[in-house]
């Protein structure tokens, strides 16, 4: 069986953060969801989390994860680092397990390197096999110490390697595959005599190298893969390889990005083909857009289902569903729980909240559509607004098919405004308007000679009704 062992577990001292460094996100996810699912993609039967710092904070967000929790202690009185972190998993594997130990910082690792690594270990029957990288600049990290015959002697930590040592440009990732009981045996014999006092896990392979056994080291192709996050620099340069793989992943999909450096998509977000993007665009959560659509300018689309053929020009779109051949926007806001239906367009400054909008309903300009339900073929005019609160409680709003509201009106919630209901401009409505009714409630219009030349601003001739 392949048991893996994710070490989440550390402060993240270096991000200078409230959040444990695990919990930091790239693409819209904790770092250590990447490092779990590429475990799992890899053949990982078991994937054992070790928490620590804030573990109610990480172990919160493994819930849904599948995932085994160990947690390790964090005091004074007991030692740090991660062998001691690996330790908490003893239970947890078998002496004749694949045990593959991975750092929960290092998200760029990918599924394929992992089962080729795997694959490396288990056909050369090591003991012990470490994943590595050669780095033009090695600084940071733990340096792989060669015997005079290659194979693999130890590996020095950069605070306590020596200047030939940190020399060294290949570097430890982090990542391990053991056989369950080399690991089991050579955790017994750490100790803290080091830079930091601390149990580290990479002391195994200088124990297992002295007792005879057989050490692999497998370099990596890309060294990217291993980065591992521990400031906020770091982060921003992985977010943006992140953001660079996702986004070639949906260019490879028939997917048209003018400018993927600039264009924001989250890890879960799907596109269909042919959809164009222009940079600026940021799409996050759980959100899906249809084929052939066009996204322009800052366009931005969170936890939401976009049909085909629709075009969103500078807008917000959250936690609502977009049917087909819509056109949203310039700056047009679509809140939480709206549903806009086929041929639908939504125009310059409209805010739409709890609302659901018939096929080819029209709200050009300036309107606000709250906690409403609006029928096929409305027009809503500029200006409109549906008065859904009074300042306690909020109200719905009923318009039917082919309704017409003149610009400026306040649609009055609770209210109905039945099939072909007609209301004129300016008017606020208060009660149920029927079936092909037209309403108008405005004061009358009265128009008084000579104002302007009473009030003194007309002073020589030009008044027409004079
Ligand atoms: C570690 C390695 C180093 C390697 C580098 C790769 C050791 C001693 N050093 O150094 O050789 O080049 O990773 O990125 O292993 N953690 C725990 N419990 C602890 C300490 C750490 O779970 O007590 C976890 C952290 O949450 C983190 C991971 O282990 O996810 C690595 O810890 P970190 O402090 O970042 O180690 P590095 O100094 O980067
Ligand atoms: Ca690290």
């Amino acid at each position: 069986m392949i048991v893996s062992i994710v070490l989440a577990a550390g402060e993240g001292t270096r991000m200078k953060s409230s959040t444990p460094k695990v919990l930091h996100k790239i693409a819209g996810k904790p770092l250590v969801e990447y490092v779990i699912r590429s475990a799992k993609d890899a053949g990982s039967e078991k994937t054992v989390v070790i928490v620590g710092h804030k573990s109610d904070l990480v172990s919160k967000e493994l819930e849904n994860q599948d995932v085994v929790v160990r947690q390790q202690p964090i005091s004074e009185d007991v030692p740090y680092g991660t062998g001691f972190a690996v330790m908490q998993a003893l239970d947890c594997f078998k002496d004749d397990d694949v045990v593959v130990v991975l750092t929960g910082d290092t998200p760029l690792i990918t599924s394929c390197t992992l089962e080729d690594f795997i694959q490396f270990f288990k056909k050369n029957d090591y003991e012990a096999c470490v994943l590595t990288a050669n780095l033009k600049d090695p600084t940071g990290y733990g340096r792989i110490i060669r015997k005079e015959n290659s194979s693999i002697g130890k590996i020095v930590e950069e605070k306590d390697a020596s200047d030939k040592e940190k020399a060294v440009q290949e570097v430890n990732s982090g990542i391990f595959a053991f056989k369950g009981s080399a690991l089991r045996h050579a955790l017994k014999y750490l100790e803290t005599d080091n830079a930091q006092g601390e149990l580290y896990l990479t002391d195994v392979i200088k124990i297992l190298n002295e007792e005879g056994h057989r050490i692999g080291a497998y370099i990596l192709k890309d060294a990217n893969e291993m980065l591992g996050i521990n400031s906020r620099i770091q982060l921003a340069h992985v977010e943006k390889l992140m953001r660079r793989r996702i986004n070639d992943r949906h260019m490879m999909n028939g997917v048209s990005l003018l400018d993927p450096e600039i264009t924001i998509i989250e890890d879960d977000v799907e596109i269909g083909n042919d959809t164009v993007i222009y940079p600026g665009a940021i799409l996050s959560g759980k959100t899906k857009i249809g084929k052939n659509c066009l996204l322009y300018g800052n366009t931005r689309i969170k936890d939401s289902v976009i049909g085909d053929d629709v075009v969103l020009d500078n807008v917000l779109v959250e936690e609502s569903r977009i049917h087909n051949h819509v056109k949203l926007g310039p700056y047009a806001h679509i809140r939480p729980n709206s549903e806009i239906h086929d041929h639908v367009k939504i125009g310059n400054f409209v805010e739409v909240k709890n609302a659901s909008l018939g096929e080819g309903t029209k709200a050009g300009h300036l309107a606000y559509i709250g906690d409403a339900e609006v029928g096929k073929e409305v027009n809503i005019g500029c200006g409109t607004i549906f008065v859904n609160y009074n300042g306690l409680e909020k109200f719905h709003t009923e318009v039917g098919d082919h309704a017409f509201i003149g610009s400026n009106s306040n649609l009055v919630a609770p209210v109905e405004i039945e099939d072909y209901g007609y209301i004129a401009a300016g008017s606020t409505i208060t009660k149920k308007v029927e079936e092909g009714q037209l309403s108008i409630e405005r004061g009358k219009q009265k128009n008084i000679d000579n104002w302007s030349k009473r009030l003194g601003l007309m002073k020589d001739g030009g008044c027409q009704n004079e």
